[in-house]
């Protein structure tokens, strides 16, 4: 089974890129921009990673991001995760990022673009890694600030393929950015939303009403409202999970009690993703075999996972036909 899963060709659609600054790139930006972090070894750092919902592991995630300082170090960050991708086998990944976390310290919106456009394009040429960069606006800002972000976001237009929303979900629902988004897709963006993570599966009605997001970022507590998953089915709607993530975050107790497989039996279009993986024990490997650990999978429905995560990426169709045709080889090969 590990082996078959190292093998599959696999698709990312959530990925924070802040979120896979390993402790060890963390501790070396921290001494190359004299910046001090609370922790002497990057041991003490994952030590502190013992998280009791999404709110504490946030304010360690924001924290750590202080080190990203200059083109370099985005950079730096972005090739590690590329790197990582080639020994998982993700053939496509679609990255987050936050603008905010960085300008709000003082760090150029231009430059961290540059740092991230550049280590994505070098993977393409190097790696052979395709790539779609998202934005997002944290929801515990002000949609003000959101809409500065968006603005500031115009001359990038041609490098980010959709906005989203992040950070803390309880008492920042989607409402909130509704006119944020509206003048997005007005200018051309896809959306996808964070939404049903901590909150409540109607924060995941509202994304789909309110801010017409493409796909759902997590997702999982839809199984609270039967008409929803209904609706989810029917429109086929993908919900980009996150195993390690969910169980890290104590949004569900165990691996065993994660309803994921539950989603595809019913017939739900979902997806494996690593979310944080830096801060949450592992990469898309990891989250696949922590899955198939805790529960009965076949090669074929760990197959349908990427098959899912292909139909509902943003890639075109010829890359989309691409990458169908080979998982459908490695499933051939079996
Ligand atoms: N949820 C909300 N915000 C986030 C997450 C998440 O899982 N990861 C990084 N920012
Ligand atoms: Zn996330």
């Amino acid at each position: 089974m590990y082996q078959f899963i190292a093998g599959l060709p696999k698709v990312e659609l959530h990925l924070h890129i802040e979120g896979s600054l390993e402790p060890e790139l963390m501790f070396q930006l921290a001494k190359r921009n004299n910046i001090d972090i609370p922790y002497a070894s990057p041991d003490e750092v994952r030590a502190a990673y013992d998280f009791s919902n999404l709110q504490s592991f946030l304010d360690i995630y924001y924290q750590g991001a202080q080190v990203l300082i200059t083109e370099r170090d985005f950079y730096d960050l972005t090739w590690a995760y590329m790197l990582r991708c080639k020994t998982d086998n993700v053939l496509h990944a679609e990255l987050f990022f936050d603008p905010q976390t960085h300008t709000s310290r003082g760090v150029d919106f231009d430059l961290v673009m540059k740092g991230i456009c550049g280590a994505l394009a070098a993977a393409e040429i190097e790696l052979g890694i395709s790539s779609q960069l998202i934005l997002c606006f944290l929801r515990h800002l002000d949609e003000a600030s959101a809409f500065d972000t968006l603005n500031q976001a115009q001359a990038w237009k041609q490098q980010i393929v959709a906005v989203g929303l992040d950070s803390s979900e309880l008492g920042h629902p989607p409402e909130k950015f509704a006119r944020v988004f509206a003048t997005a897709r007005q200018q051309g963006y896809l959306t996808v939303a964070h939404a049903g993570e901590e909150g409540p599966s109607s924060n995941i009605i509202d994304a789909l009403d309110i801010l017409q997001v493409s796909r759902i970022d997590h997702g999982v507590r839809c199984v609270d409202d039967p008409q929803l998953v209904t609706r989810l089915i029917d429109e086929q709607i993908h919900l980009t999970v996150c195993p390690l993530s969910n169980t890290k975050l104590k949004v569900f107790a165990s691996m065993e009690q994660h309803n994921i497989v539950d989603l595809l039996y019913k017939g739900v279009s979902v997806g494996v993703n690593s979310d944080d993986p830096a801060y949450f024990g592992g990469y898309m490997n990891d989250n696949f075999n922590a899955l198939a650990n805790a529960h009965p999978l076949t090669y074929e429905q760990l197959a349908k996972f990427t098959s899912n995560a292909i139909d509902a990426s943003f890639c075109n169709a010829q890359r989309k036909y691409e990458l169908q045709q080979q998982l459908q080889v490695y499933l051939d090969k079996q």
